[in-house]
């Protein structure tokens, strides 16, 4: 059951509706947390590290029920284990979103450090630094973080560097901090902005989501409320290369307009004809041939480096040369190797890959590394001579609901098993 087998040579053809995005609603899933009472969240991806959250959710003492709508039903009021365990951890660094809301709320917090994953060393000094200054008495020991705060208060917290989950970390502790918070190189990630969204709406004031200086006037209390997830931009972008890759054309329901502009600036250089509009993306390759495009991947709004895995399949069929830059993780290539072994004539140098397109790539048995690559090279079976097996298939299903269904349903021919 751990692997894909994928039909090559067909062409991506139809229309599909996005799901939710995964890197919002995790970041929303730790900030029912905040508050007592019945958090209703729709649009919720089927997807793996969905599951690990909401696991990990009810170990600390949340209830929590789906309904059929893709909605899940959270309440957070009786806590009574606020920890992270290494055995949940270990499986998603997200977890590490829990540990801003509990000390925030609970005063206290056992979370256990995430460690690296495939893609780099991916440390969290900086949401513990920023928790620090917010006079959180934070101690790290055994693999733990060990927080403690009667209450959290009001600083002026500039980030080293852009981080993510950082910023949204800090940004969840401030809400119910003492006094006024400002966030200075905060991440602009439309996934943060959904965040603020969501904690506004339970009665946290906030100014300057999506922007790098974010101000937060702490509030006693927060509300349960109810939010609807934004689309997830980075499952849209890696359709939109489903088609583009294999000449195809699509259309893509529940928009993120205006959220993966740098993406669709490489489709077009790439050859594709694109639409977007607030309610739809349409892409259509017309059957050509995609033009090699240079990535440099970097914090939004640049080229984002979910998405560069994905450009390493493009441009591996492209008519000339491009380069990939990965800037913000020191291991991000690992889907290279598997895609030479299809055919690919790619060449890392550090941070760079090289890539001299070829007209063909051939299907072959191949191993996902990270959730991404997986991405990668599911993208480069359908578009290569013969069949490809992936296997190691599992990452694929921490980021993408139901992929070889709606790939399916648009024209390939994928089994899973
Ligand atoms: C988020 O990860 C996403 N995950 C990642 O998506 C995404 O690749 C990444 O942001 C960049 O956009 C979620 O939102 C759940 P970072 P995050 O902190 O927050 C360094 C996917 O495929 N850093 O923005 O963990 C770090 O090493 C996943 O969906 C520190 O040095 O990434 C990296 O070089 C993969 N210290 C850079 O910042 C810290 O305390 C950016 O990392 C934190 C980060």
């Amino acid at each position: 059951m751990n692997k894909i087998t994928i039909k090559g040579g067909l062409t991506i053809n139809g229309e599909i509706f996005s799901s939710g995005a995964k890197n919002a609603v995790l970041p929303i899933l730790a900030a029912t947390l905040l508050a007592p009472g019945d958090c209703k969240i729709t649009n919720v991806p089927h997807l793996h590290d969905v599951t690990t959250m909401n696991q990990l959710l009810i170990q600390m003492g949340a209830r929590l029920t789906y309904d059929q709508h893709k909605g899940i039903l959270i309440n957070c009021s009786d806590i009574t284990k606020p920890e992270a365990p290494y055995e949940t951890v270990k499986t998603m660094r997200a977890s590490i979103l829990v540990l801003g809301p509990l000390v925030a709320r609970f005063g206290q917090a056992k979370v256990s450090l995430p460690g690296g994953c495939a893609i780099g060393a991916r440390p969290v000094d900086i949401h513990i630094a920023g928790l620090k200054a917010m006079g959180a008495h934070i101690e790290v020991r055994d693999g733990y973080i060990y927080a403690s705060c009667d209450r959290l208060k009001g600083n002026r917290i500039v980030m080293d560097k852009v981080t993510v989950t950082g910023t949204e970390n800090i940004l969840m502790a401030a809400t119910l901090a003492q006094g006024e918070t400002v966030i200075e190189n905060a991440a602009i990630e439309p996934e943060v902005v959904d965040l603020a969204r969501f904690l506004t709406a339970m009665g946290a004031k906030i100014e300057g989501a999506g922007t790098s200086k974010i101000t937060v006037t702490g509030v006693d209390t927060l509300k349960a409320t109810a939010h609807q997830v934004m689309p997830d931009r980075i499952e849209i972008g890696t359709f939109l290369v489903a088609a583009a890759i294999t000449g195809g054309a699509i259309k893509i329901h529940n928009n993120c307009h205006g959220e993966l502009d740098a993406v669709i600036d490489k489709l077009k250089e790439a050859g594709a004809d694109i639409e977007s509009t607030p309610d739809y993306i349409s892409l259509d390759m017309q059957g050509k041939r995609p033009r090699p495009v240079d990535i440099r991947t970097a914090p939004h709004p640049a080229f984002p480096t979910d998405m560069q895995a994905q450009f390493c399949a493009l441009n591996a069929i492209a008519d000339g040369t491009s380069i990939i830059t990965e800037t913000l993780f020191e291991n991000r290539f690992m889907h290279v190797e598997e895609l030479k072994r299809m055919g690919a004539n790619i060449k890392v140098e550090g941070h760079q890959a090289i890539i001299q397109g070829v007209q063909q790539l051939s299907g072959a048995p191949v191993t996902a590394t990270d959730l991404r690559a997986s991405a990668s090279l599911v993208l480069a079976g359908l578009a290569a001579n013969g069949s490809t097996e992936v296997h190691d298939i599992h990452y694929i299903d921490r980021g993408y609901e139901a992929i070889e269904e709606k790939l399916n349903q648009l024209g390939a021919q994928i089994l899973r098993g």
